[in-house]
C-alpha cells in the first residue's frame, strides 16, 4: 500500500497549524510518528552520550543509547573517545553487560569474539581453524558516524552526512560557554546517572525544557511554599526566551540588572564565583550569566540542561547553585526512560560539591520534590496523543503564547546573543522553534539537511 500515512497527515497538520501555535496531539501518542523519530531524528542528529569526566581513564566506559540502540562510550588506550555500536559482528550478539566500567577488551559472551577499545576484532578462538585466512580489518564493532565533544559533553551522530557539532549547535554554543566555560578547570559529573521510566512520550521533556516556565506557578507551587528557591515566581517570570537556533531553545530567569538583591550566576556560592576566570567569555557573556537566576535548556533532540539555586531544605540551608544534564530517551512511543546527572564545577570544594549534590537530589532527581510534579502531567499528555477522541474531533494543542497579539511578550531588539530573544518568559515560540525544526527533520531525505537559519 503506498500513499500519504497517518504519520504524513499528522506532520502536515504540524506543518498547517505551526504559524497559528496549534501541534496535533497524535504527534506523542502515533507509532509510525516514533519509528519515523527514531530513524530521522534520534538517527541523524548529534545526540549526547556522556560527560568526559565519566571515562577519565584509559579502558574506561559508559554503556548509552541512541535512541533505542545501545553503544559502547569508551576512552582507549591513546586517549580517544570512541561510540562502538554495542552488537557483536559474528551474529550481533551484545558484547557489553556492564553499565559501566574499565577494561581493555570486550569479549562476545557466545563464541568469544574479542574486541579492544577501538573496536577493532583482535582475535577469536580458534582463530586458525575457524577463520585461518579471513583477514580481521573489517570485522571490528561498528562506529557511530561522528563523535565530538563541546565543554566534555560528548555526542554522536549516525548520520555522516551530518553537520560538525558545532554548526549542528549554532547559536546554543554561546549559550553553553556562559554556563560550562566560566573557568579553565570546566565541569564533571558528580554521582552516578539516575534512570527512570515513566509512561510518557519523550518528546514532553524536550517541550518543557525548551522553556516551558508558566507551568513554575501551578504545577511547583510547593516549591515556594517551602521556600526551596528564592526568587519569587511573578519576578521568576521575568526574563528571556531565546531561540538560540533552529531547534534549539533557551529560557533565562534574569533580574533586570546587576545591582538587583537576590541571586547571581545561578546561585553559585560566592567563593566558587571568584574563581570564575572570566576572561574566557566575552562581556555580554559574562553579564547574561551574572544576572541568571535561571538557565534551562534543550538541545535537539532530546538533551537538556537546567541551572539554578535550589535548597533541599528550605527551613535549614539557603539555596546554592545546582546543575542538572538529562536526556529524555525514548522507549516506545509511550514511554521515556529519564536519565538524570549533575554537574558540579571540578574546583568546588568537596563540601561544595557534596551541598550542590544533595540540593540536586532533593529537588530534581527521582526522589525529588519536584520531579514528580513534571512527570505526572506528561503521562496524560500521551495518553491525549494516543486517544480516538483526539483524532476523531481534530483536537489541537494551543502553543500561542507570545505570538503578536497573545500576552505581554515582545521580541527583543537589541539582544546581544545569538538567536532571537523574547523578553518575559510569558512565551511558547521556544517550543514552536522546537517543533519547526522537528517538522523538518522528519521531512528531510536521508543526506538532505534543513537549512540552519531561521529564515523561512
Ligand atoms: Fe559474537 Fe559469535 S555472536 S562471537
Ligand atoms: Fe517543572
Amino acid at each position: 500500500i503506498t500513499g500519504p500515512t497517518r504519520a504524513d497527515a499528522l506532520l502536515d497538520a504540524l506543518d498547517r497549524g505551526l504559524p497559528h501555535g496549534e501541534i496535533p496531539v497524535g504527534l506523542f501518542g502515533n507509532q509510525e510518528i516514533y519509528d519515523r523519530e527514531l530513524r530521522r531524528l534520534f538517527g541523524r542528529c548529534w545526540v549526547f552520550l556522556a560527560h568526559e569526566s565519566e571515562i577519565e581513564a584509559k579502558g574506561d566506559y559508559v554503556l548509552r543509547k541512541i535512541g533505542e540502540d545501545s553503544f559502547i562510550v569508551i576512552r582507549d588506550e591513546h586517549g580517544g573517545i570512541n561510540v562502538l555500536f554495542d552488537a557483536c559482528r559474528h551474529r550481533g550478539v551484545q558484547v557489553c553487560r556492564s553499565d559501566s566500567g574499565n577494561t581493555s577488551h570486550f569479549r562476545c559472551p557466545y563464541h568469544g569474539w574479542t574486541y579492544n577499545t577501538k573496536g577493532d576484532l583482535v582475535g577469536a578462538p580458534l582463530w586458525r581453524n575457524a577463520f585461518g585466512g579471513m583477514p580481521k580489518e573489517g570485522n571490528g564493532l561498528t562506529k557511530a558516524a561522528k563523535v565530538a565533544s563541546y565543554h566534555g559533553l560528548v555526542f554522536a551522530t549516525l548520520d555522516p552526512s551530518a553537520p560538525p557539532l558545532e554548526e549542528y549547535l549554532g547559536g546554543m554554543a554561546w549559550y553553553l560557554d556562559l554556563l560550562f566555560g566560566l573557568n579553565e578547570h570546566g565541569m564533571e559529573i558528580v554521582g552516578a546517572p539516575q534512570r527512570f521510566v515513566i509512561d510518557a512520550n519523550w518528546k514532553s521533556g524536550s517541550d518543557n525544557f525548551a522553556g516551558d516556565d508558566y507551568h513554575l506557578g501551578t504545577l511547583h507551587r510547593s516549591v515556594w511554599e517551602i521556600g526551596a528557591f528564592p526568587v519569587p515566581f511573578r519576578e521568576n517570570m521575568m526574563g528571556y526566551h531565546v531561540q538560540a537556533a533552529p531547534g534549539h531553545s533557551l529560557s533565562f530567569s534574569m533580574a533586570p540588572t546587576e545591582d538587583e538583591p537576590g541571586p547571581k550566576f545561578f546561585g553559585f556560592p560566592e567563593e566558587l564565583v571568584a574563581t570564575f576566570d572570566t576572561s574566557r567569555i566575552s562581556a555580554h557573556q559574562l553579564d547574561i550569566a551574572r544576572r541568571s537566576r535561571v538557565m534551562v535548556a534543550n538541545v535537539f533532540p532530546n538533551f537538556s540542561i537546567l541551572a539554578l539555586p535550589m535548597t533541599e531544605d528550605g527551613a535549614h540551608h539557603p539555596p546554592t547553585g545546582v546543575v542538572t544534564i538529562r536526556t529524555w530517551q525514548p522507549h516506545g512511543v509511550g514511554q521515556v526512560e529519564i536519565w538524570n546527572w549533575f554537574c558540579v564545577y571540578k574546583n568546588m570544594t568537596p563540601a561544595q560539591k557534596d551541598r550542590a549534590y544533595r540540593a540536586g537530589l532533593g529537588t530534581f532527581s527521582m526522589g525529588g520534590a519536584f520531579e514528580m510534579d513534571d512527570t505526572e502531567p506528561w503521562i496524560t499528555v500521551s495518553r491525549t496523543g494516543r486517544s480516538v477522541a483526539a483524532d476523531l474531533l481534530d483536537f489541537k494543542l494551543n502553543y500561542q503564547m507570545g505570538m503578536p497579539g497573545v500576552g505581554i511578550a515582545k521580541p527583543v531588539e537589541d539582544w546581544p546573543g545569538p538567536g532571537i530573544s523574547y523578553w518575559t518568559r510569558y512565551e511558547e515560540g521556544v517550543q514552536r522553534n522546537l517543533y519547526r525544526f522537528y517538522g523538518d527533520m522528519m521531512r528531510a531525505e536521508p543526506g538532505a539537511w534543513p537549512k540552519f537559519s531561521f529564515d523561512d
